[in-house]
């Protein structure tokens, strides 16, 4: 069939296509998947870039690469006996027919195997009806999406993005229990709590202690074992326009309205911790704790004259939040994202970024 081509032109050709699906890592057992269970997940998003050689992989179990693939990351990962599992996203509206999930399932799967990855995270955020096609098909698509990957890779990890809580954040009505069921445990999400705010249209604290808190024993009074739940933690924050500051510190913010909410924290804008940690001291309030909410934040004016609130988390609000973990035995921690600490040389930097790190770790009492 192929004759006129010479053999080396053929050879050439299919070069490639072999050499990629080779290990890329330095030994090829680097490329097996991890089967080790760890007792306790310490579970981070990677948005990409090279920040992650700076991370802390003695607490590491698992890392969600959101970024571009990189196969060093996958590697590197392994070395250190942590998983790297692929993002998976998904239009709501195809999935009701089990032929496109079973196609969508075998397409994450190959990837899977030709890059070496030992998982998949699922984060769907789009808006489901509650006992729609949607809300019936998304469940069996996250436990068929677990039955193919437990079968076909060994000591696979499918795990689910779920909101900070169960009651229809941004109408997404999911059936929280069954989803838990059908994999490995639930990513909650315990920020952008803002998203949708009934009350006034004042700024707040993107993940305030009680709010936060309160999502967690919805998700375990439904039913959910503690042990499906890892608690997502915001290494960000926002933030806001004030269009008045009053001398109590109250920020009235832009009404800008989310799924059927008449403000939200669509109004702010995500900063990442390092750049919060660069203008904190130069604020005019500085560093400012609000005990209702249990979380920093502090005001500035910028310099068109106008004054922002910022609200994010730090090692004291986070290790509060982190003491639920302990108490009430969830199987582990996680934040979005990891590339949001500052990993440059600079010693003060340094020192909050491993302040950061370490405020994931279970405190000893
Ligand atoms: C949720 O999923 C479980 C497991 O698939 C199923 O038994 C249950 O009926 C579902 N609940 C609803 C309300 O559909
Ligand atoms: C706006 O802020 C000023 C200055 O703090 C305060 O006196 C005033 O009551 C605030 N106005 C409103 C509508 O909150
Ligand atoms: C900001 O202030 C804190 C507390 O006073 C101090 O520890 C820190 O070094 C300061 N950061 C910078 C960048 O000056
Ligand atoms: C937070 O919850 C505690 C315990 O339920 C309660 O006593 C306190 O008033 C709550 N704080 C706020 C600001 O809601």
């Amino acid at each position: 069939a192929l004759c006129g081509v010479p053999r080396l032109a053929v050879l050439l050709l299919l070069a490639p296509r072999l050499w990629a699906r080779g290990c890329p890592c330095s030994e090829p057992a680097l490329c097996s998947p991890i089967r080790h269970r760890p007792d306790f997940e310490v579970f981070v998003f990677d948005v990409g870039q090279k920040t992650w050689k700076f991370y802390d992989w003695s607490q590491i179990t698992t890392v969600a690469v959101f970024g571009k693939y990189d196969s060093e990351l996958m590697c590197y990962a392994h070395s250190q006996g942590a998983r790297a599992v692929l993002k998976g996203d998904v239009s709501l509206k195809e999935i009701t027919d089990p032929t496109f999930r079973a196609s969508w399932i075998a397409d994450k799967l190959d990837l899977a195997k030709t890059q070496y990855m030992d998982g998949i995270n699922i984060d769907i955020e789009q808006e489901v009806n509650c006992l729609s096609p949607e809300y019936q098909a998304l469940t069996a698509l996250v436990k068929e999406t677990t039955e193919v990957f437990h079968r076909e890779i060994e000591g696979s990890q499918v795990t689910f993005d779920v909101a900070w809580s169960p009651k229809s954040i941004d109408k997404r009505c999911y059936n929280y229990t069954g989803i838990a069921d059908a994999c490995d445990f639930l990513f909650v999400m315990s920020y952008d709590e803002q998203s949708q705010i009934w009350s006034e249209c004042i700024a707040a604290a993107n993940a305030p202690y009680n709010q936060t808190l309160t999502g967690y024993s919805d998700y375990i009074r439904m039913g959910i074992s503690p042990k499906k739940l890892v608690m997502g933690l915001p290494w960000y924050g926002y933030d806001y326009t004030c269009l008045n500051l009053s001398e109590d510190d109250t920020c009235t913010i832009a009404k800008v309205p989310f799924r059927g909410a008449p403000c939200s924290d669509a109004a702010g804008r995500q900063v990442p911790y390092k750049v919060i940690m660069k203008q904190v001291n130069n604020s005019i309030s500085g560093n400012q704790w609000n005990k209702d909410q249990q979380a920093p934040y502090y005001n500035y004016k910028d310099p068109a004259g106008h004054f922002h609130q910022v609200w994010y988390d730090n090692p004291q609000s986070i290790s509060l939040k982190a003491a639920y973990i302990q108490n009430h035995g969830l199987r582990g921690i996680g934040m979005w994202n990891a590339n949001c600490l500052d990993y440059s040389e600079d010693t003060l930097a340094r020192q909050q970024t491993e302040e950061m790190w370490k405020a994931l770790k279970p405190k000893l009492r």
